[in-house]
């Protein structure tokens, strides 16, 4: 059976995550022809625009549908709704020529919703298995960590910016990480906007807490200017300077080859 890959990017608000996801997301469908699903965790939802793609509806929102019902008592037994909220999932799935996409929105209800959520995951889980790779965006709350989306992950990217607070983020994180059930192959760090000078002090930082530092991405005018129109990274030039070491990093973490990726999950022997 082939691996499949599940890379999660996770960090602080504001650190890069979007940019990241967007950045690897460009790297794989211009690299390579692998089966690609990008998942937006986070509710804040920044992704689409970021890969210039509109999205129908969100997973958020048709859960909330699906609690509507079972409030209103209109819904049967169990089966139901499991088979309810995995076929109207479809509905939120964008398909592309290059990646599906799907968008979770908010999926957090007021009360006791567990089993909505525990379906999700079982859903979302599922629907990983379809493709070769699966990438998400998520929220910069850790709790998505400990929940639903990211379970069978192999890799987990830690995105920090140069600020304290970034930093202590990624070690909260990387903590989490651990205490809950999530069997991470790997756990690894990616510096984004730091001076070059700053390098080779966050590399030995991080050595002492064991997180290898897997990239940086420099501070990119062109990337700033797209933001600004509103421009989706997927039209950003080839030789951007971030364009470049975010397909540095995605070699890296096993995304653009079946070698890369065994030799990541240390199966290449
Ligand atoms: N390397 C970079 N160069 C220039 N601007 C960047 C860079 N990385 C992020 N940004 C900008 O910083 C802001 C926050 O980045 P974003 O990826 O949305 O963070 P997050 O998803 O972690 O909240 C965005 O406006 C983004 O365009
Ligand atoms: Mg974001």
């Amino acid at each position: 059976m082939r691996e499949r890959l599940v890379v999660s990017v996770a960090g602080k608000g504001g650190v890069g995550k979007t940019t990241t996801s967007a950045l690897l997301t460009r790297a794989v469908i211009e690299k390579t022809k692998r089966s690609l699903l990008v998942v937006d965790a986070d509710p804040v939802m920044n992704l689409p625009r970021a890969l210039g793609i509109e999205i129908p509806t969100s997973v958020g929102d048709i859960a909330s549908r699906l609690r509507k019902s079972i409030d209103e008592g209109s819904l049967g037994g169990e089966v139901a709704k499991q088979d309810i909220l995995e076929g109207e999932i479809y509905e939120a799935l964008v398909e592309g020529e290059q990646f599906d996409f799907l968008a979770m929105g908010r999926t957090e209800g007021e009360g006791c919703y567990c089993y909505v959520n525990r379906l999700l995951t079982q859903i979302i889980d599922n629907l990983s298995k379809n493709y070769e790779l699966t990438l998400l965006d998520m929220s910069a709350g850790l709790e998505h960590l400990s929940r639903r989306t990211n379970r069978n992950v192999d890799v987990l990217v830690i995105v920090l910016d140069p600020s304290r607070a970034a930093y202590e983020a990624a070690l909260r994180i990387r903590d989490l990480a651990k205490e809950v059930h999530i069997d991470f192959k790997k756990i690894v760090v990616v510096g984004n906007r730091f001076l070059p000078e700053m390098e080779d002090d966050l590399q030995k930082k991080l050595e002492e807490e064991n997180l290898p530092l897997f990239g940086m991405i420099p501070n990119d005018d062109e990337l700033s200017k797209a933001n600004y129109l509103g421009q989706p990274l997927t039209e950003l030039n080839s030789d951007s300077p971030a364009v470049q070491a975010v397909e540095k990093i995605a070699e890296k973490l096993g995304l653009l080859s079946e070698a890369a990726m065994l030799k990541l999950l240390g199966k290449d022997t």
